[in-house]
């Protein structure tokens, strides 16, 4: 049991969640939370769109089956355990932990809050999916800020693990310990930002390095193509088993990555001042992307896929055999 900000919440009796929003990341966090045997309520303001989440929620149960991930009978629990409602009161009202996923728009995630808290209980945790806004700002008017914190999934989240974990001015200590003690019941893997950062952990990462990708094409170093294969056939296997410092270790041998470290940033600290530091992308840049990813898929053998749904499917079944290794699933 936690005291949070004067109100006590048991991180052990988390038994009903809500999904407000069931749009792309709404529809896969209901997957995620009824696999693990949580009745979900999920919630978005018109059936049209409910109707989408439902057809997108069978047929990602169906590819897990397909993979054997999951069983047949665990797909059909999980499916059974979501309600479908453009009820909000009938969403929120009794549950312990609401995922808030709905539109990137500070008005509309504070109006939903705003919505929300009318109904909910004060010790219900509030994660909001969102992928860059401040949730200082999202909670500015809420009653109860010290409940709302931020959960940043990777797409898809029923199967990548990665959680960010943003905190507001007001979130207490005991949401952010309450919110990843669930995430990893949950198997999946949460980071908390000591500090807002902008996009985050993950994002600025894969920007750094895009940036140096763009920067080689646009300089004739080498084609968009060359890029992808650099990254594919190379750290790209690494990357998905280890992070950059361990790699390092790694590289030092006995030494660590203090030995590696000190052997490789004479001539690192050149390659450095030579890499790209612009914050606008060249002009152009879309279209040379794009031709120059027409003519890598065009490359491509059919084994591996041409088409972006084929190379979908080749991706996730890699995705399925990494996470396996990383006991993941
Ligand atoms: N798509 C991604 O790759 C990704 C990844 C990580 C995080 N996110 C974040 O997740 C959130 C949702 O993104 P998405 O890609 O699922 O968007 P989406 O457009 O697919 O889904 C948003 C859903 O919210 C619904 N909605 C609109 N107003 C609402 C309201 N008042 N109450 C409840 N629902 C409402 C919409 O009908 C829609 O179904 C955003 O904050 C986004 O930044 C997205």
């Amino acid at each position: 049991m936690i005291c949070m900000g004067g109100i006590t919440i048991k991180t052990n009796v988390i038994k009903k969640i809500a999904c407000v929003g069931a749009g792309i990341i709404g529809s896969s966090w209901a997957i995620s939370f009824s696999l693990k045997g949580y009745p979900v309520y999920l919630y978005d303001t018109g059936q049209d769109n409910l109707d989408h989440a439902k057809k997108s929620v069978i047929n990602n149960l169906k590819i897990l089956q397909k993979n054997a991930i999951i069983t047949r009978q665990a797909a059909a629990e999980a499916e059974k355990l979501i309600t479908y409602t453009v009820h909000l009161e009938e969403a929120v009202q009794n549950v312990q932990f609401i995922q808030e996923s709905g539109p990137e728009n500070y008005e509309i995630k504070q109006n939903i809050l705003g919505q929300v808290e009318k109904i909910t209980s004060p010790d219900t945790i509030i994660a909001s999916s969102t992928s860059g806004l401040l949730i200082t700002e999202i909670a500015k008017f809420s009653a109860h800020p010290e409940r709302c914190i931020g959960a940043h999934p990777y797409n898809p989240p029923h199967i990548i693990p990665l959680i960010e974990i943003t905190k507001g001015e007001k979130t207490s200590p005991e949401a952010v310990e309450c919110t990843c003690d669930f995430y990893v019941r949950l198997g999946k893997e949460p980071i908390v930002l000591q500090k807002e950062s902008l996009g985050f952990i993950a994002n600025r990462l894969q920007m750094g390095l895009f940036r140096e990708a763009v920067d080689l094409v646009t300089r004739g170093v080498c084609s968009v193509e060359d890029i992808d294969k650099a990254v594919t056939f190379g750290p790209g296997l690494r990357w998905a088993l280890l992070g950059p410092n361990l790699i390092f270790q790694l590289a030092g041998g006995q030494h660590g990555i203090r030995g590696s470290s000190l052997h490789m940033n004479p001539s690192a600290e050149k390659w450095l001042a030579d890499m790209a530091k612009w914050d606008k992308f060249p002009d152009g840049w879309p279209d040379i992307a794009q031709a120059g990813v027409d003519k890598e898929m065009t490359n491509r053998s059919a084994e591996f896929g041409k088409t972006n749904e084929e190379i979908i499917q080749f991706r996730d079944q890699g995705l399925f055999q990494l996470l396996k290794y990383h006991k993941k699933i």
